[in-house]
């Protein structure tokens, strides 16, 4: 399973990249107004700057909420850099720019995903990714695990190319979830990623060994 860090700060994407664990960063308006990034051209610049850490994919969201808006923002973000994946809200404009993005060569991700029926359409629109977002479903009492086994089902039983893009994962318990279930992607901050490396036999392993060597030698 890839890891995408979910995150416009570049110093938590610097860390990453440098520890060898991420294939691409997410970011969407409220990761880039969190690090007080605004104006287009420093939106813009800062969409690079990523692509220029991180060596895999980065999605930059759209503003636009129409049709006509979405195509012109989602070229202009493309143009970009050759890492950038065109992010999209799934909603009807959003579903007919992705057809049309796809048609151009452009890669999209679907974003605001939350039914299964939802990525269905994202998917045959041509969506390189469909983003379930697991964290909000849990926060009102849905199973957001469920949904991702819901759309990875569906997407490997009709052979469709979209991949799942767990977003918003919160926990280390999600991330091994979204293993389980054969999601694509998990997206999510730093902090969850390495809580996965944390086991006290694994402390208590280390200080074993430690306290071995000293005793010989010193
Ligand atoms: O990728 C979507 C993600 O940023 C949403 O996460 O924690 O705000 O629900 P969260």
């Amino acid at each position: 399973m890839k890891f995408f860090l979910d995150t416009a700060n570049l110093d938590q994407i610097r860390e990453a990249q440098d520890l060898g664990i991420i294939d691409g960063v997410t970011t969407n308006p409220s990761l880039m107004a969190k690090e007080g990034i605004k104006g287009q051209a420093n939106i813009l610049k800062h969409y690079v700057d990523i692509c220029n850490i991180v060596d895999g994919d980065v999605s930059a969201e759209v503003i636009a909420t129409d049709y006509e808006g979405m195509i012109k923002e989602g070229e202009i973000l493309a143009a970009l850099h050759p890492q950038i994946v065109v992010k999209v809200p799934v909603i009807k404009d959003g579903i007919k720019a992705i057809k049309y993005l796809s048609s151009k060569g452009i890669r999209t991700n679907c974003t605001l995903i939350f039914t299964v029926g939802q990525a269905l359409l994202a998917s045959k629109a041509g969506a390189t990714y469909v983003s379930p977002f697991v964290g909000r479903l849990d926060d009102i009492s849905q199973d957001g695990m469920e949904l991702i086994g819901q759309i990875v089902d569906m997407l490997n039983y009709y052979e469709m190319g979209t991949q799942v893009l767990a977003a918003s994962i919160r926990s280390p318990l999600h991330i091994i979830k979204c293993i389980e279930l054969g999601a694509d992607v998990a997206t999510c901050p730093l902090e969850p990623i390495l809580a996965l490396l944390k086991h006290p036999l694994t402390d208590s392993g280390l200080k074993k060994f430690l306290d071995d060597y000293h005793k010989l030698n010193g």
